[in-house]
């Protein structure tokens, strides 16, 4: 039962410039086809704090009736959260979590798990002995803090398995690539790289073919099929953790909560291990996907012109009665 007959999301995104926040976008405009009365206002950080504070702000001053917000760091986005939920404005919180229990939902994959899983892979890779370096995103923001969390304690009961240097990728290619590069030469003994996303394990990949060292079983997350699913198919990278965007789930739980449905607060996704094993059967269900999603497209469209069909042949037989 809607209060209202329209309703106004704002989306404050901290970043936009990478695939994987292009697939949580289209998933949410995707999920709003089904609500056309939505008005949805975007805004995107450029991975700046203070510009997503003043971005929040600015959606709050346009009235908005739910905040959706993927926090670019926790700490300096928590204030202005708070102060949107203190307001009755109700937030759902998407993959980047803040540092305050004032928040309405939250929805993202479970980065703990990934990171234990990414490390349970890696012991089973390498037979529970070897070297590893790390490539961590932001320190500041949740996935890093939790993926490292969980990697780490995969590894706690194995001595003989080390992680013996890490790396601020900050979640980048570029910047991944560059500082990857700087110390690179300082490791020729590493068994394995574990950067916290895939764009970064290519990153590492890149260094490696630019270079003349052999290359060490990589890992990344994310596993989208034309970044992630294609290096492991390639044989670019070993494996990668599934991270899925929630971007579908958080407009669905958005209009629960606006038209007052019952709904669960902290929504955590389901992941798991892609490697050459399961690779060829993961692209396929992503084209599958992509192919059921053009069909729904379709009909929309069909639906629209039949709509416009019938308008107008309405408006004809209302003449014809009248005149
Ligand atoms: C995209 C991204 C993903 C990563 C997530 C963590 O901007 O860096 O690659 O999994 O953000 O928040």
């Amino acid at each position: 039962r809607q209060t209202k007959q329209t309703y106004t999301i704002g989306f404050s995104q901290c970043v936009e410039s990478d695939a994987w926040r292009k697939t949580m976008l289209e998933g949410m405009k995707r999920e709003l086809t089904f609500h056309p009365t939505i008005n949805f206002i975007y805004r995107q950080a450029d991975g700046n704090s203070p510009k997503q504070v003043a971005q929040v702000k600015e959606l709050l001053q346009k009235k908005i009736d739910l905040l959706i917000i993927s926090p670019n760091e926790a700490e300096p986005l928590t204030p202005v959260v708070e102060e949107a939920y203190n307001k009755g404005i109700p937030v759902i919180v998407v993959d980047r979590k803040i540092s305050t229990p004032h928040y309405t939902a939250y929805v993202g994959g479970d980065n703990y798990e990934i990171g234990k899983m990414a490390g349970q892979y890696a012991l089973h890779l390498l037979n529970g002995k070897g070297k590893i370096i790390e490539i961590t995103g932001l320190p500041k923001s949740s996935p890093a803090i939790e993926r490292h969390k969980g990697f780490t304690d995969a590894l706690k009961n194995y001595p003989s398995l080390q992680v013996i240097h890490q790396v601020n990728g900050e979640w980048l290619n570029q910047t991944a690539k560059s500082e990857f590069s700087k110390i690179v030469t300082q490791y020729p003994d590493v068994n394995l790289v574990f950067a916290h996303n895939d764009m970064m394990a290519h990153g590492v990949y890149e260094v490696y073919k630019n270079g003349t060292q052999p290359q060490p079983a990589i890992m990344g997350v994310d596993g989208l099929p034309d970044a992630g699913l294609q290096f492991v198919s390639g044989k670019k990278i070993t494996a990668t953790m599934l991270y899925p965007t929630g971007g579908e789930e958080a407009i669905r739980i958005a209009l629960k909560i606006l038209n007052k449905q019952t709904f669960v607060k902290d929504n955590l996704l389901q992941t798991t291990v892609i490697d050459s094993t399961n690779v060829r059967i993961m692209q396929l269900q992503a084209e599958k996907t992509i192919s059921q999603q053009q069909q729904i497209e379709r009909q929309q469209l069909m639906l629209k012109e039949q709509k416009r069909i019938y308008n107008n042949q309405r408006t004809y037989v209302y003449i014809l009665v009248t005149s």
